[in-house]
């Protein structure tokens, strides 16, 4: 069993990967949500973190609300993609599940000193509040198990051409976190979340199963389908952070290269991730292990087996049509 604090920016594909997070409850268990700026206003994403507790009947989850904007500069956040409220726009009204009095970065700080070795903490959003923890307590890195980060991309960006949201959101806090010294950090950037898509087939498939979980899935993601057809012209939507957490669920959906990696915080490249991977660069020394493909056959079964099991078989036979078409 791992235990797991998931510190997120709720966002389309951040709701996704929260409730597959807590529909995995025979492997993962989830401490509580952390909150900080990123696909929309820090004080909207911790209220739709509530929300996204209230759908899943997870109405005693703590929640704490984190930093309301990067280490040292300001950034928009995503509506293009998420919506003006960060959920796709849908109107879901507010909730009564309460938000804890602490401050993220306090609790982040204070659960890592009590467990010590035995959280993992997965990030997806940008690393503001873990660059914080880190500033706070110098023993922090040490003390947490095990980092997961959805964030940066060898390869391509998708804020510019090198530089991804979560890491271009905040420069300077992903250089913190890299230089840290955490026992193991898992990066899974673009290069291998490119391969999750939600296509449409399996998206009225959601709509289908008719449960409020899946039907909430179906509706969120509409914004989230038009802004990839609007800005690539591509069918589906990519589900980023989910991958983080099927990868905790299973790591063999991934595959991994030994790295280090480094964050561009100035020019042209502001916000790339830059890996070194050990293969090429020997010299370097390793601080990180990068995801560079992922499953998507692999990643459905996880999905579909710890969300809506009686659909697993359904959803294998819909995305091989899918892949075999094309
Ligand atoms: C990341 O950016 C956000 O918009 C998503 O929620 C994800 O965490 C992908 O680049
Ligand atoms: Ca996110």
């Amino acid at each position: 069993m791992k235990r797991i604090i998931i510190d997120t920016d709720p966002g389309i594909d951040d709701a996704f990967a929260i409730l597959l997070a807590l529909a995995a409850k025979e492997k993962l268990e989830v401490l509580a949500l952390t909150t900080v700026n990123g696909n929309a206003g820090v004080d909207q994403v911790t209220k739709n973190a509530c929300k996204i507790c209230d759908i899943a009947d997870e109405n005693e989850l703590p929640i704490f609300k984190g930093c309301s904007r990067p280490l040292c500069r300001e950034r928009e956040n995503s509506a293009v993609f998420h919506g003006d409220d960060g959920l796709g726009n849908i109107g879901i009204p507010d909730t009564v599940v309460k938000v804890g009095c602490e401050h993220a970065v306090d609790y982040l700080v204070r659960k890592a000193r009590e467990e010590k070795g035995e959280i993992t903490l997965t990030a997806i959003g940008p690393l503001t509040n873990i660059a914080a923890a880190i500033k706070k307590d110098a023993e922090f890195a040490g003390n947490v198990k095990e980092l997961v980060i959805m964030g940066g991309a060898e390869f391509k960006g998708n804020m510019s051409p090198h530089a991804e949201f979560n890491f271009w959101v905040d420069p300077e806090a992903a250089k913190i976190v890299f230089a840290a010294g955490f026992g193991k950090i898992t990066m899974i950037g673009l290069d291998a979340t490119a391969y999750i898509y939600l296509d449409p087939v399996l998206r009225e498939l959601l709509y289908a199963i008719n449960t409020p979980v899946s039907r909430f899935m179906h509706k969120i993601s509409r914004v989230y389908m038009d802004g990839h057809w609007k800005i690539e012209k591509k069918l589906g939507c990519e589900l980023c952070d989910v991958l983080t957490i099927a990868y905790l669920l299973d790591e063999s959906v991934v595959e991994k290269v030994d790295a280090f990696v480094d964050v561009e915080t100035k020019g042209l490249c502001e916000g790339a991730s830059v890996v070194y991977r050990k293969k090429y660069y020997p010299q370097k020394e390793k601080n990180c292990e990068v995801a560079v493909k992922a499953d998507v056959k692999h990643f459905y079964d996880i999905f579909f087996k710890y969300l809506f099991p009686e659909y697993l078989a359904t959803a294998a036979q819909l995305l091989t049509n899918y892949y075999d078409s094309k």
